[in-house]
């Protein structure tokens, strides 16, 4: 299964899965590329260590999707690598339908909360502030709706009574860190079906 990564940001959740890959552990999966839409994100320095091609593409604005005028072009750079699979990774940007159905919605998104609850940005503040006993990360389908796609997979983290903000980023990025790849490994050996 040829996976494509898209991210924005730090790469923590794309290093984990290409030092998951080094480590022989995504089965039949093979990360084939990364690309963002942040010039000098972090995500793109990773892939140096573990020879994975990485660009940046520019993505016309400064708003949450890709400008119209942009998307032949991600379309056509994702599309040359042939990907069955298509993993956000802290993506900052909404995909449109028309990205979505070029790749048959075979694409996936990690969201910092276990879905429906708190959806959109600042997943991890929000559950700290209201208090919740647990909360976790999701990786789910993406459809045209925020952190609305069917949900595949989740793992629970506990927030301690004497847990900072800081505490709890930790934990749930330290979740992600192993709940992502694992999908995507089960994904890629059919443990769970894909589409
Ligand atoms: C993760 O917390 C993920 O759940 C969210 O964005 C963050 C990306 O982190 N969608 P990183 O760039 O992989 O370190």
């Amino acid at each position: 299964m040829r996976i494509v990564i898209l991210g924005s940001g730090t790469g923590s959740n794309a290093e984990a899965i290409l030092n998951s890959s080094a480590n022989g552990q995504l089965d039949k999966a093979e990360v084939v590329g990364i690309f963002s839409d942040v010039k000098d994100s972090n995500i793109l320095k990773h892939s140096k260590d573990f020879d994975v091609p990485a660009l940046y593409i520019d993505p016309g604005n400064k708003n949450s999707v890709i400008n119209r005028d942009q998307e032949k072009n991600w379309i056509y750079k994702i599309k040359a690598l042939n990907p069955d699979l298509i993993v956000l990774a802290g993506f900052m940007r909404i995909l449109s339908k028309n990205i979505l159905l070029e790749f048959d919605y075979r694409v996936i998104n990690l969201h910092p909360s276990l879905l429906p609850s708190f959806p959109g940005l600042h997943a991890i503040e929000k559950a700290f502030h209201k208090k919740v006993k647990i909360t976790g990360c999701t990786v789910h389908w993406v459809n045209e709706d925020i952190d609305e796609g069917e949900i595949i997979a989740q793992a629970p983290v506990r927030i301690m009574d004497s847990d900072d903000i800081e505490l709890v980023k930790q934990k749930v990025h330290a979740a992600e860190h192993m709940l992502l790849p694992w999908v995507i490994r089960d994904l890629a050996n059919g443990t769970i079906q894909s589409r």
